[in-house]
């Protein structure tokens, strides 16, 4: 047997335990230890019931990961097929009781289904997760868990992917028994109570499938739900299939389209883009030169300065991981107001069931209000989101140098200015460095930690780990223009510019790249965050434009008619009073009155170019990027992008996206762009030097890490 898998008796009841920490995930020899015990308890005239059940915190939380890309890759062929041996488990002649505690996941609710009975801790959660990595269940999910909980439970669990509780799984049939106290002694229990009756195997059941007429607009709903809300992607709609396929055909056929559904997603591009973020949402916790061991400073209180859009997202996220924050502001009328804020945008959550009544007044006591310095010198960390300014950064900075104890966190939170000058204003720069959130702070996932020339490695990992707390994905940028992030946001929403002022409508190109599966489209997204933005930063930095390349004016002159987006009612769209988007004629006259103006020949341009232009200009700026080590690796900037502005995550982010479709192909269709549009274009070198070599972004990451 396996040494993952143990076989033991409680007298006539036999007990398989799985042990592979930390989740038990079903690795190469957990499947073999299993069949191994089944035969062996079929054997034992001794054993009159089994259990089985998963050692240390877990049952079986899924399958193992890795070992997907390793089939796609070639790399290996399964071991004891896993379809297989859940039928060895259903046809065998003691009846086998599933013993659920910790989360019964993919796999593992797959491998619990094919028992006769399941009981459960009542603190368990069940589900069939797969969607979210772009797959089915492979291993007849589709098929039991139909007949189990019935057909629109199954649907709604294996197309949207979440979990639910034990009570819940219980009231839908999924399990038999819930447990308090000890689960092994209750299951043992429960197992010789059923002992020698008549077990029942999930395949045979019939009774929960439904009638064709029952279930036809149970799929059609789902269908539809999918397509709106899981848009782009192909994993939900292939679950309704199979599970369509599992009220229609025989289990053995039912099956078999379900493998084969399993096998056009795992070998799908959107499935590996998907298990490529999962993946890269834990790798950028690896900062090569900031080991694990690195001391981390206690974060126990924060002090957060400013409470506008910014600082009041951040105390709320600080507050919500339960770390009590002192909010300052300048003036009395501000602090209300952005007191207010905070309170509105709770009231909502609970009204929208996220918060309790008393979660909520519990954070909000948490938060305490000043005008002054006063009680900054006990904070462990401050989060500075005062205006932008560099003035006025450095004056708060000096500030917090006096008023700071020795060892307290200096985070700026500034989108765009440069961190070490920050840190000039103080005498500890290793103590000062760049939380940038992205807005609204309490609920993007965003964190992007801006490391200054002189911050400790205490305070990065301090950073890092606080992100993990507050419930977001830290990633370490180095501190150039607009860090990595807003730095490619540039060059996109140029192109985008350019692409309405050369004849595309502004819906033309917002819906092409609604359609790639980007959130929002670049010129909505521009109405969203304040059209003024951008343009007083340009208008600050006018002088260090090169004369004679190419500017985009139409926002520039949108803005200068006061159209700034929705906060003025008006942008590239027109807004009505629940702030939704209306095409505006206007808009398009004026740009075209501009554009000859300027000169610029109209011509038709497809969904593809406004595509390739958008985000190609993302992937060479992403590249230069990589090259001059701003980024740490390629899938920094993809969990930057997935995470911070609404890129699909099937598509990977825009670096493994250009890596799918072949640098070489990035690079050609770049150079062509280059010709026809002047040196804005100009090819990164990096991806220049890769498309030659035949290599990927990820290769160069791989590579440079093989030689730090
Ligand atoms: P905001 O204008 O909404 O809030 C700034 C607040 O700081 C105001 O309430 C102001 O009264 C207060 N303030 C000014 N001086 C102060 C002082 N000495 N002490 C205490 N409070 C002071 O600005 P917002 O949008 O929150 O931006 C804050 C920072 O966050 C800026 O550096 C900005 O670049 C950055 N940021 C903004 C994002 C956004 O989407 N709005 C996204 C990411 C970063």
């Amino acid at each position: 047997m396996s040494d993952l898998v143990q076989l033991t008796k409680d007298n006539d009841v036999a007990i398989i335990t799985i042990n592979n920490p930390p989740v038990n995930a079903l690795s190469p020899g957990v499947p073999e230890g299993i069949s191994d015990a089944i035969e062996q308890i079929n054997n034992d005239p001794g054993v009159k019931a089994a259990v089985l059940i998963g050692g240390g915190r877990t049952f079986v939380a899924g399958a193992d990961i890795k070992e997907f890309g390793k089939i796609t890759s070639g790399k290996t062929q399964r071991g004891v097929a896993f379809l297989p041996l859940l039928l060895r488990i259903e046809d065998c002649r003691k009846p086998v009781v599933m013993a659920i505690h910790g989360t019964a996941f993919g796999g593992g609710l797959e491998l619990a289904m094919a028992g006769h009975y399941r009981v459960a801790a009542p603190s368990a959660q069940v589900g069939q997760p797969e969607v979210k990595l772009g797959l089915i269940p492979g291993a007849g999910g589709t098929q039991r868990l139909p007949r189990l909980a019935g057909v629109a439970k199954a649907v709604e669990m294996c197309a949207g992917g979440n979990p639910i509780t034990a009570q819940d799984a219980l009231k839908f049939g999924i399990l038999d028994r819930l447990i308090e106290g000890d689960l092994l002694a209750g299951a043992v229990a429960f197992a010789r109570g059923v002992a020698g009756k008549p077990a029942p195997k999930t395949r045979e059941r019939k009774e929960k499938l439904g009638t064709a007429a029952q279930n036809a607009p149970i799929f059609a709903a789902a269908r539809e739900n999918a397509r709106k809300k899981q848009r782009g992607l192909m994993a939900p709609l292939a679950a309704i299939d199979a599970m369509e396929a599992a009220t229609k055909l025989s289990f053995e056929e039912g099956c078999e389209t379900e493998r084969k559904l399993f096998a056009e997603c795992l070998f799908s591009d959107q499935s590996k883009a998907l298990i490529h973020v999962f993946f890269g949402e834990r790798e950028v916790a690896k900062i090569p030169d900031v080991p694990k061991e690195t001391p981390i400073i206690p974060v126990n209180s924060a002090a957060v300065v400013g409470a506008g859009t910014m600082g009041g997202g951040i105390t709320m996220a600080l507050v919500n991981a339960g770390i009590p924050v002192l909010l300052k502001e300048t003036d009395q009328a501000a602090l209300d107001r952005g007191l207010a804020t905070i309170q509105k945008n709770y009231a909502n959550s609970v009204k929208r069931g996220r918060f309790t009544q008393q979660f909520v007044e519990e954070r909000l006591k948490l938060i305490k209000p000043t005008l002054r310095y006063d009680g900054f010198d006990a904070v462990d960390m401050v989060i500075e989101a005062v205006f932008e300014g560099m003035a006025l950064k450095k004056e708060v900075f000096g500030e917090l140098d006096r008023n700071c104890k020795p060892g307290a966190i200096l985070a700026s939170n500034t989108s765009t200015l440069n961190i070490d000058e920050i840190a000039s204003a103080t005498q500890r720069p290793q103590a000062v460095i760049g939380t940038h959130f992205f807005s609204p702070a309490n609920v993007m996932r965003l964190l992007e930690i801006v490391r200054g020339k002189a911050t400790g490695k205490d305070v990065i990992a301090t950073c890092m780990q606080l992100s993990k707390k507050i419930g977001k994905v830290g990633v370490l940028v180095g501190n150039c223009r607009g860090f990595v992030g807003n730095r490619m946001f540039g060059p996109y929403r140029r192109e985008a510019q350019f692409l309405v002022e050369e004849g595309a409508s502004v819906e033309a190109v917002d819906g092409a790249l609604y359609d790639y599966g980007m959130a929002m489209g670049p010129l909505a997204t521009g109405d969203l965050a304040g059209l003024d933005v951008g343009w007083r930063i340009r208008k600050e930095y006018r002088h260090l434009e090169k004369p004679g390349v190419r500017q985009p004016l139409a926002e520039d002159r949108l803005c200068e008619m006061g159209r700034y987006g929705q906060k003025s009612g008006a942008g590239w769209y027109k807004y009505d009073a629940e702030r939704r988007a209306i095409p505006d004629p206007e808009v398009a006259k004026l740009v075209r009155q501009w554009a000859a103006e300027a000169v610029i020949q109209q011509r038709q341009i497809s969904a593809q170019e406004i595509v390739d232009r958008c985000i190609y200009a993302l992937v060479n700026e992403g590249a230069r990027i990589l090259q001059e080590g701003y980024a740490l690796r390629a899938v920094d900037i993809d969990i930057i992008y997935v995470n911070g502005y609404g890129f699909p995550a099937h598509r990977g982010g825009p670096m493994w996206y250009a890596d799918t479709t072949g640098l070489k192909k990035v690079y050609d269709r770049i150079r062509e762009f280059h010709q026809q549009h002047g040196e804005l274009w100009e090819p990164a070198p990096l991806l220049k030097r890769l498309a030659e070599e035949g290599k990927t972004f990820a290769d160069f990451s791989k590579d440079q890490g093989a030689a730090a």
